[in-house]
């Protein structure tokens, strides 16, 4: 007796797993390609001098609009070059400097796939090379087999995941790149150190990163030119001018590098050869950027500084200054003294050629890559130095000693624990911001001179602490301070980070004001997901497609798959039906009989 097969058709279960597949599919892919959107990334707006406060996230989409391809139609349409939409000529609401930063994206490569260093199965070469019919010869083969089976094999597998998850990588950083940048526009960029993954790379492989770095992960992205890496000078080009309308991009494409000790290597590592095709690769290792902001339509700038006609006003033209700097050399001891002291006649030609501390208007944001000393606890690195033992010198840091880091705050930012000291021992206004310690941290390091007990020492809280215990701001009178942000990693493994700052300018105070925020897109394992899903559910509908396709020249696949409804359930050979099918029908012929007994 022939049974009619329930079984369901397989272009139908495909059919069932497609209606869910594809809409799970779109859902996934629209958010992970809008996450800054879902996200609600923005870069902090600067507070409204009018009445009406806007949320940074609308103010980001408003510039969304309209989109660059319907301006466009509407410039050419009406064929004329003056900016007809009211937002061109307004000043705009957004801060003036929007610099997006990124934290240690650490290219990995050659070095963390074991086939690369090893070979392909040593122990299968090794095998077949010294086999020796002899006792020790079997017993050294046996041994081989056992590593083929269980070393070989492991670092094979490995090696694949391994080759597979860093191509991968490249394009889950390049997705946070492009999608952060499209959306937030910042109008500069910073990467904090650790391009690339390991400061032990050979030339080849140094290459092949730097090619990846610039062509996938940041595809788009421009090296700074040279003749902008400008060396402090007493006289002095500016890099460029901050646009108050919002429509100057030339510096949204270029990447302002920063060295770190997997590019050149610590102090104890740090030699010509690594900071040169450091330099080569992705810029200099030592620089600065000056940008002015314009003054207002209608500003009357007799109230500012002028040595022969207004000598008596310390305001001056706002001034963004950036100082890129190596700090991998701060500290001692350094395999090479010379470049040590290239580091430190930087930061004294910086010092030497800042604006006095008196005078406001100007800020100094310092880019580096080992954050500033801080006691336990503060931070999720804690102190830590460890020395070569073959000569002594640096080996390995998570911070800046406290000498070094005093550089920065007496230094570079002139901060004194004296309220005796040049300008009250204010310093100048600026903003730290390095990379390092993957997990990220946002601190504030101030110096209270007027502590009880002449307890005058430099104290660092995180920022949000610092803030409730009114160390910053009005409030805190004789207490000068720096806000220092580690920006968290973009790495899969630490969600993904962007950091999103900004700085504008105050004119009631003349002063610069900075807030940041940040943007992350989750782990890489979102990111996978979505784009094997999309994989699937395209494969899914092309076979659906073709089955389609097939059963209308008259090939149905579920027939083919399953048998006819009269042979439902029996297995097929070679797509015709199985001998033992015949053979019963032969048979039921042949004794009619049987066909009741079943
Ligand atoms: C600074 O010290 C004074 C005197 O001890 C104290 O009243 C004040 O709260 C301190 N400020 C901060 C921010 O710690």
């Amino acid at each position: 007796m022939t049974r009619f097969c329930s079984f369901p058709k397989p272009t139908a279960i495909l059919r069932h797993v497609l209606r869910v597949l594809i809409p799970v599919s779109i859902a996934l892919t629209i958010y992970l390609y809008l996450y800054p959107v879902f996200g609600t990334c923005a870069f902090p707006l600067p507070p409204s001098s009018t009445s009406e406060t806007s949320s940074p996230f609308l103010e980001t989409a408003k510039s969304h609009w309209p989109p660059s391809f319907l301006a466009n139609a509407t410039a050419t349409a009406t064929n004329s070059s003056i900016p007809e939409s009211p937002s061109a000529a307004l000043p705009s609401k957004q801060a003036p400097f929007r610099l997006l930063t990124l934290g240690d994206p650490q290219l990995e490569g050659s070095t963390s796939i074991p086939i690369e260093y090893l070979g392909i199965f040593p122990h299968a070469k090794s095998l077949v090379r010294n086999f020796k019919l002899s006792r020790h010869g079997i017993k050294q083969a046996l041994h081989d087999v056992v590593d083929i089976l269980l070393e070989d094999t492991f670092n094979f597998l490995e090696s694949v995941r391994k080759i597979i998850d860093l191509f991968g990588n490249d394009f889950y950083l390049a997705h946070i790149y492009r999608s952060v940048h499209w959306w937030t526009r910042p109008t500069h960029i910073t990467v904090l150190g650790d391009l690339v993954g390991s400061q032990w790379l050979n030339e080849a492989e140094f290459t092949k990163r730097a090619n990846r770095y610039w062509n996938r992960v940041f595809r788009g992205a421009e090296k700074m030119p040279e003749s902008l890496q400008a060396y402090p000078a007493e006289e002095y080009d500016l890099s460029g001018y901050l646009s108050r309308f919002d429509n100057d991009t030339t510096w949204a494409k270029r990447i302002i590098n920063v060295a770190g000790n997997h590019d050149i290597g610590y102090a104890g590592d740090l030699t010509s050869n690594l900071t040169a095709r450091f330099e080569k690769a992705f810029g200099k290792i030592n620089y600065e950027l000056r940008f002015e902001l314009p003054l207002p339509e209608g500003f009357d700038s007799k109230t500012l500084y002028d040595p022969d006609t207004n000598s008596e006003s310390t305001r001056l033209i706002p001034e963004l200054r950036l100082v890129v700097l190596n700090d991998m050399n701060l500290d001692t001891p350094a395999l090479s003294t010379e470049l040590q002291d290239d580091t430190y006649t930087f930061i004294n030609n910086v010092i030497n050629t800042a604006a006095a501390v008196e005078f406001e208007g100007h800020f100094t944001v310092i880019l580096t890559h080992i954050p500033l000393y801080k006691p336990t606890g503060v931070c999720v690195d804690q102190p830590f130095f460890d020395f070569h033992s073959h000569d002594g010198t640096l080996k390995e840091q998570n911070q800046l000693s406290v000498a070094a880091s005093k550089g920065f705050l007496e230094g570079i930012l002139g901060m004194s624990g004296s309220a005796t000291a040049p300008g009250g021992g204010k310093g100048r206004r600026g903003i730290i911001l390095n990379g390092h310690d993957h997990a990220g941290c946002d601190t504030y390091h101030y110096v209270n001179q007027t502590a009880e007990g002449g307890e005058v020492e430099w104290q660092v809280k995180r920022w949000r602490q610092a803030v409730r215990d009114k160390a910053v701001g009005k409030e805190a009178e004789g207490v000068p301070g720096v806000r220092e942000i580690t920006v968290r990693s973009m790495m899969g493994d630490f969600g993904g980070n962007a950091g999103l700052l900004s700085i504008w300018f105050d004119e009631e105070s003349w002063q610069w004001r900075a807030e940041y925020d940040t943007c992350p897109l989750g782990t890489q394992h979102l990111w996978w997901l979505v784009h094997i899903l999309d994989f699937i559910a395209v494969v899914g509908i092309m076979v659906y497609v073709v089955c389609g396709a097939l059963k209308v020249v008259g090939l149905d696949v579920d027939v083919l798959l399953l048998g006819s409804n009269k042979t439902g359930g029996k297995k097929k050979v070679n797509s015709v039906p199985a001998a033992k099918v015949l053979a019963g029908d032969m048979r039921e012929e042949k004794a009619p009989a049987e066909q009741n007994s079943g």
